[in-house]
């Protein structure tokens, strides 16, 4: 029987994280588990119940009698939260802003990787995020760090907010990309690092598809090592 592994995908935001790992997971026939959806989830909850970051025994109450499935549809996956779809919810700017300063919080990283973990442990799964190789499952079967240079990150988040005709600046976008991740790496908790034995890919100059083959070819070797 082939050993069914864990995949891990780190990276900063926009180096194409997300499509990939979904891809990966499509193709090998394993869950894909997005680790940032989850703390995005807890900011709308943070949100919506009015909770102080630093108040950590709320924080602690909160992330405790929360519950996150993902549902993979035919056309996109869905992230359910206490039994309610929040798939829409949880990707809008203001929750997005909130999310980083959530991620931030020893309290919320601890809630959040205890789950990962336990999602995970079995294998045969996807997982994306900032620490999952490092963190989350230093010992993982594969771990891919996924980049792109700010520039390029900065034009694909440009070309997929003009997509769904939002009117904004390329400058100004990249000029966020940027924020964001300075902020991600320089945050005290699990800070945005590559791990010593991952896998670069640099997405800069190639397709989705060229950087999916790549992936694909990486893990069948590792499969093929293990049986
Ligand atoms: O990948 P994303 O944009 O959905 O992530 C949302 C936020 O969560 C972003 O600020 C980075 C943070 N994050 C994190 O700190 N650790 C993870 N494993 C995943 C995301």
């Amino acid at each position: 029987m082939t050993k069914k592994l864990i995949i891990a995908i780190d990276g900063p935001s926009g180096a194409g994280k997300s499509t990939l790992s979904k891809a990966l997971a499509k193709r090998t026939g394993y869950t894909n588990i997005d680790t940032g959806a989850m703390y995005r989830a807890v900011a709308l909850l943070v949100n919506r119940q009015q909770v102080d970051v630093a108040d950590d025994r709320a924080l602690q109450e909160l992330c405790c009698d929360l519950t996150i499935e993902f549902i993979r549809g035919a056309e996109q996956e869905r992230v359910i939260v206490n039994g309610e779809d929040v798939s829409q919810q949880i990707r809008t700017p203001e929750v997005s802003l909130l999310t980083a300063k959530v991620a931030a919080c020893s309290t919320v990283r601890e809630a959040m990787v205890r789950l990962q973990r336990k999602m995970g442990e079995a294998g045969g799964v996807v997982l994306e995020g900032r620490d999952i190789g490092t963190v989350v499952f230093p010992n993982a079967d594969v771990k891919f760090f996924l980049s792109a240079t700010a520039a390029e990150r900065g034009r694909r988040r440009y070309d997929e907010l003009r997509a769904k005709g939002l009117d904004v600046e390329l400058q100004q976008t990249i000029a966020e990309v940027e924020e964001r991740d300075a902020a991600d790496s320089a945050r005290e908790h699990a800070p945005l690092r590559r791990a010593g034995d991952a896998i670069d890919i640099d997405s800069t100059s190639m397709t989705i598809e060229e950087v999916l083959d790549k992936m694909l070819q990486l893990v069948e070797q590792r499969q093929s090592r293990e049986s």
